[in-house]
């Protein structure tokens, strides 16, 4: 084991410290769905509605994940699970600060998810289902990804010839070709509300 002579310390200040300076409860928020099923517009606005009223976020999605930390993984199952577990990491490392942590990844695999929630604790993970169907997230193709994944110049794309396995139990499940993201951040919010006050 790489980790046999690393012995880490306890620090004298605690998450619930920072918490309580903060006047709130660390979560994690962690969006799953289908690329472009509409998980970091949901998120960006979860984030500005939780911003408005206080609370101390951060948001974690490809953008400033696979541009940086990740920049060296790609889409193979073996890299997806080591992303996940990076971004489980991070997101474990922000809640220890107090923070509310937005992820939103595909994170298409159930293994990698009950993961993270083992790492985090059941009752800090607040898992969301982004629940579109393939077609819908087809037709949008706001970033031309599933033409090209159709033609083959991508391979491994999630939905196409990659799998994507569905939260059996999440928090919430936002069907997002069914309501506005105006609407589905106001039933989030609602959701959210005796999760993250102190
Ligand atoms: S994963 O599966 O959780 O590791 O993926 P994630 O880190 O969320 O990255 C998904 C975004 O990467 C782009 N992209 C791909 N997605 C799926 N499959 C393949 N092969 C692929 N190649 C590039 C795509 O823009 C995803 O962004 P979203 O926001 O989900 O559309």
């Amino acid at each position: 084991m790489i980790q046999e002579n690393i012995h880490p310390s306890a620090f004298k200040i605690t998450r619930e410290d920072r918490q309580l300076a903060l006047g709130q409860q660390a979560r994690l928020i962690w969006f799953t769905g289908l690329s472009g099923s509409g998980k970091s517009t949901l998120a960006n606005a979860t984030e500005q509605a939780l911003h408005r009223k206080g609370f101390h976020t951060y948001l974690l999605d490809g953008d400033n994940i696979r541009t940086g930390l990740n920049q060296d993984l790609g889409f193979s199952k073996a890299d997806r699970i080591e992303n996940i577990r990076r971004i489980a990491a991070v997101s474990q490392l922000m809640m220890d600060a107090g923070l509310i942590v937005i992820s939103a990844f595909i994170s298409p695999f159930i293994s990698d998810r009950e993961m993270i929630r083992d790492l985090v604790g059941k009752e800090h993970f607040l898992e969301i289902h982004v629940d579109c169907p393939l077609k819908v997230c087809e037709e949008r193709d706001v970033k031309g990804l599933y033409q090209k994944a159709r033609k083959g110049l991508i391979k491994d794309f999630t939905g196409i010839d990659s799998p994507y396995e569905a939260p059996e139990n999440p928090f919430l499940v936002i069907k997002t070709a069914e309501v506005t993201a105006e609407m589905a951040v106001g039933q989030l919010m609602k959701a959210l509300d005796k999760k993250i006050k102190l």
